[in-house]
This record gives C-alpha cells, sequence and structure tokens, in this order.
C-alpha cells in the first residue's frame, strides 16, 4: 500500500529545479527542499529550524528538472480556486457569541433541522432495507458497528475521499509554502448548537457535503477514526471525533512545517481524543486549525497558551463528549495517540 501510495505521489509530482522530497518523520507530507547551492538564506533558516525540531527528514527521490505539465498546472489552479473560495466563506463567516441557552433562542434560520424535525429524517439517506442491528433512532445508523452493507471503514471510502495525494502533500514549498503572518491574531469560531440535536449517521451509499469549508458539527459516517495522526482523514469521519468530545488539528501541507511540528507536540501533549489531519480547504492567512464540537480556533502562528486553553475549555464537549471508546476507522493512520504522561483515567486531566 505504502509504494502504492509513493508511486502515486511520485507520478504527479515534478520536483524543482534539483530539489529534493522529504518526508519528515512521522508525518508523511511530502515537502520539496531545494538543493543546497540553489537555497536562499530564508531556506537555509527554514531546514536549520526542522533539524532543531527533530525532523530529520529521509530523502526519497531526487528531482530532475522538468518543464512543469499542465497535469500540475491545473492541480494548482484547483488548489488555489478553493483556497479563494474558503476566503470568501471566510469573510462570511458568522462569529456570534455562544449563546447561553441555544434551545431557548432558535431560530431556525442556520441549522439543518429544528429539534422537532430531528426525527423526520432520521433515516433519510440510508438505504430502507437498512439491517435491523444498525436501526438507531436518534442516530438513524447506530455508531460503531461495522457492517458491509452500511459502513465497515473500508467500503465505498472514495465517496469522502478519492485518495488524491493533493490533499496531503506541499508540491513545491519553494513557490507555495504559506508565509507566517506573525502579527495576525488567532480567530475562534463558535456556533450556538441546540442542545437537542443529533447528528445523523449516513451509510457509505450516501455524499454528505457540508456548506462551510470548516463545520464544527453535522451529519457523518457511523464509524469513527482510531485517535492519532493520519496520512489524512476526510471531515466525515472526523466530525464523529468532534462529537465524542475529540479534538481535530488540521494544518495546510504548505504550512510551515515548525509551526505545524509544535502544534502537533501541544495537542498530543495535551490529549489523547485527538486526530491530526492535513487540509487543504483553510485559509492562507491562518493555515492551523484546531476544531471541536461548535467552535473551532484558526491561527496564523502558534501561542502555546492559546492553544491550551481552546483545548481546556472546548474537548469532552460533544453530545457524546464524555465517550472514550476508540474508533475503527484507520485508513491511512500513521501514529495513534496515546495518553500523554500525566493524563488520567477518561481524559479527564487535559494538558497535564
Ligand atoms: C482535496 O483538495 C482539493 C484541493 O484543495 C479540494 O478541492 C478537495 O475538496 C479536497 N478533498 C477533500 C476530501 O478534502
Ligand atoms: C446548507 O445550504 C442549503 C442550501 O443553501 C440549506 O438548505 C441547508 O440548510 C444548509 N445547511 C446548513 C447545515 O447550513
Ligand atoms: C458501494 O457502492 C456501490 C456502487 O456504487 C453500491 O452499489 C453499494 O450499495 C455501496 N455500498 C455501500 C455499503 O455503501
Amino acid at each position: 500500500m505504502a509504494a502504492l501510495w509513493l508511486l502515486l505521489v511520485l507520478q504527479l509530482i515534478w520536483t524543482v529545479d534539483s530539489g529534493k522530497l522529504v518526508f519528515p518523520e512521522g508525518t508523511d507530507v511530502g515537502y520539496i527542499v531545494p538543493d543546497k547551492r540553489a537555497r536562499t538564506t530564508e531556506e537555509e533558516d527554514w531546514l536549520n529550524a526542522l533539524q532543531k525540531e527533530g525532523f530529520g527528514g529521509s530523502i526519497l527521490q531526487r528531482g530532475e528538472r522538468e518543464a512543469l505539465n499542465e497535469v500540475e498546472e491545473a492541480l494548482w489552479r484547483t488548489i488555489e480556486n478553493s483556497a479563494r473560495l474558503a476566503r470568501q466563506q471566510d469573510f462570511r463567516a458568522d462569529d456570534r457569541e455562544p449563546q447561553p441557552d441555544p434551545i431557548e433562542n432558535w431560530h431556525g434560520k442556520w441549522f439543518p433541522h429544528a429539534p422537532k424535525e430531528l426525527n423526520r429524517d432520521s433515516s433519510s439517506g440510508n438505504p430502507d432495507t437498512l439491517p435491523e442491528e444498525l436501526k438507531d433512532d436518534k442516530h438513524g445508523v447506530a455508531m460503531g458497528i461495522p457492517h458491509v452493507e452500511c459502513d465497515n471503514a473500508k467500503i465505498n471510502l472514495t465517496m469522502d475521499w478519492d485518495f488524491s495525494p493533493v490533499n496531503y502533500t506541499c508540491f513545491d514549498p519553494k513557490k507555495h509554502r504559506i508565509p507566517v503572518l506573525a502579527d495576525l491574531k488567532s480567530k475562534e469560531t463558535c456556533v450556538d448548537i441546540p442542545k437537542g440535536y443529533s447528528p445523523q449517521h449516513l451509510c457509505m451509499n450516501t455524499p454528505i457535503e457540508y456548506n462551510t469549508t470548516l463545520p464544527t458539527f453535522g451529519s457523518h459516517r457511523p464509524i469513527w477514526p482510531v485517535y492519532g495522526e493520519y496520512k489524512f482523514v476526510p471531515i466525515q469521519r472526523w466530525l464523529h471525533t468532534i462529537e465524542h468530545g475529540g479534538i481535530v488539528m488540521l494544518y495546510d501541507p504548505c504550512a510551515e512545517p515548525v509551526l505545524v511540528n509544535r502544534l502537533r507536540k501541544l495537542v498530543t501533549g495535551c490529549f489523547r481524543k485527538h486526530v491530526i489531519t492535513p487540509y487543504t480547504l483553510l485559509s492562507r492567512e491562518r493555515p492551523l486549525a484546531l476544531v471541536a464540537w461548535g467552535c473551532s480556533l484558526e491561527m496564523a502562528v502558534v501561542n502555546d497558551e492559546e492553544v491550551k486553553t481552546f483545548i481546556k475549555e472546548h474537548a469532552l464537549h460533544g453530545p457524546e463528549g464524555h465517550y472514550a471508546k476508540d474508533g475503527g476507522y484507520k485508513e491511512g493512520l500513521l501514529r495513534k495517540a496515546e495518553y500523554p504522561p500525566g493524563a488520567q483515567e477518561k481524559d479527564s486531566n487535559i494538558c497535564p
């Protein structure tokens, strides 16, 4: 499988000048590092910082000078278009303060279903022939039961992601690595999710789409990911993680690796119930994010205190926020999460 991925990656990328594709240990996200004589001072500093942060990096491929082909051009047009769309949505995003008792202030304008309607479509999208053992009043489909006729975390995964390397690779950091806006404040966005809301579980024969590029609630797949770091996890899986009170760390594959590593260390040091995955739909201004049920924190730089505060305040808060059991989905799992030293049972001691 790994060899297949490598082939795919190598097929799609065109390395620049005589750069090398480097996969920092434990991430599987490629960076192209220019040869020594072609490096600028800035790149030299970046590499030094990488080394200091403990990124060994194994060199997998020596690039050859080739003209950029149409495939790569098209790829980048897609990426840039989605980044632009993401930015436009950012400006429209609703930054409301969380309401003290949201169900009292129900307006029914932004939320997918009013509480009374919850049962109306509880099985919508799922086959009429849903096996008896999967039927569930609350979610439509019971959670965590692998079933070949619905979701066994293996079948029809391309419904959520076509396995394209564009979703986890920075093809050319020399051109595309995202500049760090060191003075830009982080943006915390919370939505007032009514207490009565229960997201639906939908089988793999039904597409699930989200209106925003950074959803913090919504319908998802019945089987949630094993906690840990992944090559890539689609939204349809990690929304289940935050429903269980988990924290999801998202980073653009072209985000500054030193910052990505710092955020990764904070998250893994704070809380076992995390999922870490690259994600290309964050804004370029803030290419790092944490997501919890109902809230997101988008970041340009990593501030340790801010990150810990967000995790302490928002972890364990989904509808099943204290559910501790690990998931069953592990496609692309790179490293399984562990309890940080000092954490207590049930993840109650956050950022020990
Ligand atoms: C993969 O990345 C492309 C380009 O950014 C984006 O359009 C697409 O939505 C991404 N797919 C997923 C599953 O995130
Ligand atoms: C998403 O947009 C569609 C169409 O505009 C709307 O019907 C739906 O309620 C929206 N869903 C959410 C979660 O906002
Ligand atoms: C998987 O996809 C096939 C072809 O689209 C479809 O017939 C089948 O019902 C799907 N199975 C599930 C469990 O989604």
